[in-house]
């Protein structure tokens, strides 16, 4: 496989994202490219996966990402469809612009498409996040993950264990390069920007003195399919926040499918209140300062666990599993399920005792883009010198 970096190509790098949750990844990438000596030509390109103002335009301001150089505009559809059309779109792309290497971070639709393309056109591909596994093949992440590091050329990872996983899958140690945590590079870039709890519930339409509260404040997000698309979960879990509101006011930010699925279900009346703040999705900036301001953070997002460990937040994550196991070994983050007693019971050890304390894991210090971007230009110069 590496053996491909070798042929003769001097495009740029093509850069892709797609969903929310890409874009703070991307970000410190594009700019340690741009700022490497000398700078590392790159394309970017949106597969327009996320595509809200509130999930997307406004969290290119506040990463200050530049505006993509292609837009493929695929917006929402099934699993199948969504791929198929980043696909479809995304090969004259790679055809036209004649990348030395395909970029894509994350476990998002976009990342498996774009990686299919690249690896069949004989571009090499890199992959940003590689080897982390949560051993679920229901969620589509997973499956996203799992192949996308079977065909990618270079995978760079965020914690050491995600190179066992990736050994597992028979996958040689020459293509995997351990460089730390994109994600808390923005983190660690914005952090002086966040805005202020109070600020960003006025902006919402809230009581600013939520985030005053004696008890604190719970910072929540949902979104994953298999907590939020059939009643049967959500019902119980919106019951368990209720529950938990009782003890520290909520700011529950809303994800479009969340929202929607509360409304199809005829749940509203279960969150509503004065004690649940229910927001549009947050900016980077704002959800930063929620969470740096909040008692705890309830979740099942994959990045926010990550966050919480380098903020030193307690997290209870509303998963059975995650593919980020140190932030449970050596960070903040409990995995609670969604049983009530365990997420109501981690609620109150966290009020009671304050929670886990966690460290701060190896490499995730904001320079992994740097070394992401040193490690690109010299296989590419190699290859170029070949
Ligand atoms: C996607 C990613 C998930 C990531 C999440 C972050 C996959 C398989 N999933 O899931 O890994 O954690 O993004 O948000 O790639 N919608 C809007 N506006 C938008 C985008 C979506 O209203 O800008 C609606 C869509 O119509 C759809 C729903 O939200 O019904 C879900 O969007 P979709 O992109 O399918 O998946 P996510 O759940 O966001």
């Amino acid at each position: 496989m590496i053996g491909k970096l070798e042929h003769e190509n001097h495009g740029p790098v093509l850069c892709v994202v797609g969903a929310r949750p890409n874009f703070m990844k991307m970000a410190p990438i594009l700019r340690a490219l741009a700022g490497h000596e000398p700078p590392v030509p790159a394309l970017l390109a949106h597969t327009g996966q996320h595509y809200d103002r509130d999930m997307n335009d406004r969290l290119f301001e506040e990463l200050r990402l530049p505006r993509p150089d292609i837009n493929l505009e695929v917006g929402s559809g099934t699993h199948a469809v969504q791929t198929a059309e980043v696909m479809k779109r995304f090969e004259p792309v790679v055809d036209e612009s004649g990348p030395s290497c395909i970029l894509v971070v994350g476990d998002v639709n976009s990342t498996l498409a774009c990686t299919l393309v690249g690896v069949k056109k004989g571009i090499p591909v890199a992959h940003v996040e590689a080897g982390l596994r949560s051993f679920d093949r229901n969620m589509p992440e997973e499956i996203n993950r799992v192949l996308t590091d079977q065909v990618a050329d270079i995978l760079y990872t965020s914690e050491r264990g995600a190179l066992d996983n990736l050994l597992r899958e028979g996958i040689s140690p020459a293509r995997v390069e351990f460089v730390g945590n994109v994600m808390i590079d923005s983190l660690m870039a914005n952090r002086e920007h966040a805005r202020r709890p109070a600020e960003v519930l006025e902006a919402a339409g809230f009581d600013p003195s939520i985030a005053a509260s004696p008890s604190g404040y719970a910072v929540v997000t949902l979104h994953r399919p298999s907590n939020v698309d059939r009643e049967e979960t959500l019902r119980p879990l919106l019951e368990t926040l209720r529950e938990a509101s009782r003890r520290l006011p909520l700011i529950f930010a809303l994800h479009p499918r969340t929202r929607a699925n509360i409304g199809r279900f005829g749940l509203d009346d279960l969150v509503a209140g004065k004690r649940i703040a229910l927001a549009p999705p947050q900016g980077y900036l704002e959800m930063l300062g929620l969470m740096a301001g909040a008692r705890l953070v309830l979740t099942d997002s994959g990045g926010m666990q990550e966050e919480t460990t380098a903020l030193g937040i307690p997290c209870l994550t509303l998963r059975e599993n995650t593919e980020r196991p140190i932030t449970v070994e050596q960070g903040t983050n409990t995995l609670v399920g969604r049983d009530d007693r365990a997420i109501l019971g981690g609620i109150a050890e966290i009020m009671e005792g304050g929670g886990k304390r966690g460290c701060t894991p190896e490499l995730w210090d904001g320079h992994a883009a740097e070394r992401i971007a040193s490690h690109l230009a010299a296989r590419l110069a190699a290859r170029g010198n070949a």
